[in-house]
C-alpha cells in the first residue's frame, strides 16, 4: 500500500512523522494527526469552514448513527457523506461495532453479528460484519472500519479472549466482502486483546497479517486507567508494521496523545474536546479548567494566555463565563473552537519536535506543563 509514507522516526523515542494519501484530501494529511468526532456528519457546534480554518482536513463519522439517522440510503443519493454534508476533506468511519455493544440491554452478539434495538425508537435492527461494511461502502468515507467486538472493562480473561478471537473471524469476513465490492475505500483492521499481554500479542499478530492498509488498536478507553491502556499500546505496537498507519481509537487526553506518540501511534480521535467543550471544561497549556468557577468572574483576560486561537485573541474568561451562566449557545461554540484549536497546536506542536528530533524532551516539558493530573 502506498497510501502512506513514513517521513522521519524519532531517534530517542517510538515517535514518527509520516503523511497519509486520502481520496477526498487534497493534500497529504500529516501524522501524527488528531481527528475530531462528528458522529452524525456533524463536529458538533463546529461549522465545516471553522473546522478546515482550524487545519483539520480527516474527521470521524460513525455507521450505526448515520445508518439509522439520516439512514445510509439517503447519504449514498446525496452522492456520499463528503457531499452530504459539504466537507472538503477526508473522513473515516468507525463500524458500528463499538456503539452497538455500548447499548447494553438493547443488543445480542452471536457469531453471525449483533442484533440490536434503535435508541431513537426501539425499532430492531442487525449488523453482521459483511452488512456493516456494505453500510460504510453506502457511507463512503475514505477510511472504513472492520467489524470489531470490544470487550468492556474490566473483562476476564475468558471474556477478553473470546471477544478478540471473534473480531478475528470478524475481520477475515471484513476484509473479503470489502474485497469483493472492488472500493477504492482504505479498510483498517482493529486488534483488541483488553488488558491482556498474550491476547494484544495474539491480536496485534493476527490484524497485522491480514495486511489491511491501516491498523487500529481497539478495546482501550473503556474505563479503564490510562497506565492499563499505555501498556495495551506497548504490548500491540511491536507486532505492528512499522510501514502502517496506528490508530489509536477513542484516545485520549494530551497527556495521553503525548505519551502514545513516544510509542509510535500516527492517529487519534476523541470525544475529550468537544463534549466537555460543552460542559465549560476548556484545555489549556496549564491544565484543564472549569469556566463555570467563580474565579472567573472578573478575569478580563484570555482563558489560555499561551493560546492564539480566535477565541482566546477576543474574548475574556468573563464574558465566556457569563455566556455559560446565561446557557447562551454562544458558550459551547467558543469553547469547542478553542478546544479543538488546543488539540490542532498540541498536533503541530508534536509534529515540529519529532521533525527537529527532540520529541523525547519536548514530551517532559509538555507534561509538566500539563500538571499531574492526567485529564
Ligand atoms: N472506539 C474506541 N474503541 C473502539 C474499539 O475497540 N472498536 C471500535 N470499533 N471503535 C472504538
Ligand atoms: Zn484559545
Amino acid at each position: 500500500m502506498t497510501s502512506f509514507t513514513l517521513k522521519g522516526v524519532s531517534s530517542d523515542t517510538g515517535a514518527r512523522r509520516g503523511e497519509l494519501r486520502l481520496p477526498h484530501a487534497s493534500l497529504p494529511i500529516q501524522t501524527p494527526v488528531f481527528m475530531p468526532v462528528g458522529t452524525l456528519g456533524t463536529v458538533k457546534a463546529m461549522t465545516q469552514e471553522e473546522l478546515s480554518g482550524l487545519g483539520f482536513s480527516l474527521i470521524l463519522g460513525n455507521t450505526y448513527h448515520l445508518y439509522l439517522r439520516p439512514g445510509h440510503e439517503l447519504v449514498r443519493k446525496a452522492g456520499g457523506l463528503h457531499k452530504f454534508i459539504a466537507w472538503d476533506g477526508a473522513m473515516l468511519t468507525d463500524s458500528g461495532g463499538f456503539q452497538v455493544f455500548s447499548l447494553q440491554d438493547l443488543r445480542k452478539i452471536t457469531e453471525n453479528g449483533a442484533a440490536f434495538k434503535s435508541h431513537i425508537d426501539g425499532s430492531e435492527h442487525f449488523f453482521s460484519p459483511e452488512r456493516s461494511i456494505e453500510v460504510q461502502h453506502a457511507l463512503g468515507a475514505d477510511i472504513i472500519m472492520a467489524f470489531d467486538e470490544c470487550p468492556p472493562y474490566p473483562s476476564t480473561y475468558e471474556q477478553t479472549q473470546s471477544a478478540t478471537e471473534r473480531t478475528h473471524r470478524w475481520l477475515t469476513r471484513c476484509v473479503a466482502y470489502h474485497k469483493e465490492q472492488a472500493s477504492e475505500q482504505l479498510l483498517f483492521g482493529i486488534a483488541q486483546g483488553g488488558t491482556y499481554e498474550s491476547l494484544r500479542i495474539e491480536s496485534a499478530q493476527f490484524i497485522a497479517a491480514q495486511d489491511t492498509p491501516g491498523i487500529a488498536i481497539g478495546g482501550v478507553s473503556v474505563g479503564e486507567p490510562p497506565e492499563k491502556m499505555l501498556e495495551a499500546v506497548s504490548w500491540s505496537m511491536p507486532y505492528i508494521p512499522k510501514e502502517k498507519p496506528r490508530y489509536l481509537m477513542g484516545v485520549g487526553t494530551p497527556q495521553d496523545i503525548l505519551q502514545a506518540v513516544a510509542q509510535g501511534v500516527d492517529m487519534f480521535d476523541c470525544v475529550l474536546p468537544t463534549r466537555l467543550g460543552r460542559t465549560g471544561t476548556f484545555y489549556t497549556m496549564r491544565g484543564r479548567i472549569n469556566i463555570k468557577g467563580s474565579r472567573y468572574t472578573e478575569d478580563f483576560g484570555p482563558v489560555d494566555p499561551e493560546c492564539s486561537c480566535a477565541v482566546c485573541r477576543r474574548y475574556s474568561a468573563a464574558y465566556l463565563r457569563h455566556l455559560y451562566k446565561c446557557n447562551e449557545i454562544l458558550a459551547s461554540r467558543l469553547t469547542t473552537y478553542h478546544n479543538l484549536a488546543h488539540y490542532a497546536q498540541l498536533m503541530a506542536d508534536i509534529r515540529d519536535a519529532i521533525e527537529r528530533d527532540d520529541y523525547a524532551s519536548f514530551m517532559q516539558t509538555r507534561l509538566a506543563q500539563y500538571g499531574r493530573k492526567n485529564d
